[in-house]
């Protein structure tokens, strides 16, 4: 009995703590477009969404010079800034030509960059990569359209293959969960960002499509993607795992950057629960930093001694529809800072097992009083004497 209530008593303060949204957790968020530019550059746009905290800064910067990528800059300071130098960073061949200040409050820094878009024949279905490889799109030499804002996310699409890649990020000023599929819990220290492969036309009837994404550390290198088991919640239906591309260098490490995936994709942009096809991914494998600054503005301007490691995202397993069934595909993850948030129990799901368990308990106790009540009931009559 006791067991039971102090069970009970856990699940209705995890109920509570789920439910609360704690405000020392929250960021003031500003959007800023190309700051400090004189006019549109040209060649892509660079997004900076500052999301300020009690005592630290988050910077967000999304840039399209070159393949897409984002820069995540964690400082101590809570009001540390941006600041570019646009001549030199639209050449495209200075570092130091972004600077986050004071330097001195940087905390981390990490980059992840949308490189390549690879395609290949899986004549046989196997869903392994293998020699009938198409030459790749290289998405540094995309023409990217203009970022289109809506409050703190913007988007950015790149003609490709007769249709179009798309990359969506979004920045939290709180806790929350994205309303699409795969429904990824972030947190103010934490964006979301999403990539779609819409109407692209398949070089074969098979063809299956591969994603290159590359990371660039500061201080620490994100080079190990750890598996974790994840609850198969209410959310992402189906999907018991969780990666995590973080560095693996020490203790210290902690806090610094991570991109973090559900491995699944959706073949639709409203998707029902069979459109959702299963992603793997490779080991990561340390890069030139040389090359991925060469094709990263971003990563060019703001880094002076770069560490990147590059994997792939492969989209579809053996058996699974290919590419022209629906042709089209996306992929979430979220980049961010600090430890992971990570799915506990969902309210839903609280409550139906505080209910389960609670109904009987409420039984037992209103038994236990009735039958006590009776008993008191059944000594008080005895206990009455006639008055004569
Ligand atoms: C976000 O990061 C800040 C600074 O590292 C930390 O104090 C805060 O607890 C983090 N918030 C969440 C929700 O992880
Ligand atoms: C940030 O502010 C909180 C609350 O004001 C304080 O407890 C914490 O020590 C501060 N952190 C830093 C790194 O200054
Ligand atoms: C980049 O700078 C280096 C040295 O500063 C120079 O040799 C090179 O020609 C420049 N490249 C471009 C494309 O401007
Ligand atoms: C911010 O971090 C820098 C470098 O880690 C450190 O030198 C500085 O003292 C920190 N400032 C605060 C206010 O914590
Ligand atoms: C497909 O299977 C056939 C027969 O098993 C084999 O000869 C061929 O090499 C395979 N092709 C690929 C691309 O794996
Ligand atoms: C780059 O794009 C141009 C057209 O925009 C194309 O002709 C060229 O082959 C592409 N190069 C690579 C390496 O993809
Ligand atoms: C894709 O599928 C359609 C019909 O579903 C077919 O007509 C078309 O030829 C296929 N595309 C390729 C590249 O095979
Ligand atoms: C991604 O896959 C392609 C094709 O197998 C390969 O050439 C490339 O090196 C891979 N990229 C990374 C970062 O492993």
């Amino acid at each position: 009995m006791a067991a039971v209530l102090r069970l009970y008593g856990t699940l209705i303060v995890l109920l509570f703590s789920a439910v609360s949204v704690s405000d020392a957790s929250t960021r003031k968020l500003s959007v800023q477009l190309n700051p400090g530019a004189v006019a549109p550059p040209t060649g892509g746009d660079l997004l900076h969404v500052r999301a300020e905290g009690h005592n630290d800064t988050l910077h967000f910067l999304l840039c399209s010079q070159g393949a897409p990528t984002l820069l995540l800059v964690h400082t101590n300071d809570s009001s540390s800034s941006v600041s570019v130098n646009w001549p030199l960073f639209l050449s495209r061949n200075a570092s130091g030509s972004l600077q986050v200040e004071p330097a001195s409050s940087i905390l981390s820094s990490a980059a992840l960059v949308f490189s390549r878009l690879l395609e290949y024949n899986d004549i046989n279905n196997t869903a392994e990569v293998t020699s009938d490889l198409f030459s790749p799109y290289e998405l540094h030499n995309v023409s990217w359209s203009r970022m289109q804002l809506s409050g703190a996310s913007a988007r950015l699409c790149g003609a490709v293959a007769g249709g179009s890649v798309c990359v969506h990020l979004s920045v939290f000023e709180s806790e929350g969960r994205a309303e699409m599929w795969p429904r990824l819990l972030h947190t103010a220290n934490s964006s979301q960002i999403e990539v779609w492969l819409d109407s692209l036309s398949p070089r074969a009837a098979r063809s299956r499509f591969l994603l290159e994404l590359q990371a660039v550390g500061g201080a620490y290198a994100l080079n190990r993607v750890e598996v974790h088991r994840s609850i198969d919640d209410e959310f992402t239906p189906s999907i018991f795992k969780v990666s995590q591309w973080l560095s693996a260098d020490d203790d210290s490490s902690h806090g610094q950057g991570f991109v973090l995936w559900k491995p699944v994709a959706y073949r639709h942009l409203l998707p029902a629960l069979e459109d959702a096809t299963p992603c793997r991914h490779s080991d990561p494998r340390p890069l030139e930093g040389e090359a991925v600054a060469a094709v990263s503005g971003l990563v060019r301007a703001f880094f002076t001694k770069e560490e990147a490691y590059g994997l792939n995202v492969s989209f579809g397993l053996a058996g699974q529809p290919f590419y022209n069934s629906t042709k089209f595909l996306s992929w979430t993850a979220l980049v961010g800072v600090g430890l992971a948030p990570a799915d506990t129990f969902s309210p839903l799901v609280l409550t139906i097992m505080a209910v389960g368990l609670g109904t009987p308990l409420v039984i037992l106790m209103m038994g236990g009083v009735y039958v006590g009540t009776r008993r008191r009931l059944a000594s008080l009559a005895t206990s009455y004497e006639p008055i004569n």
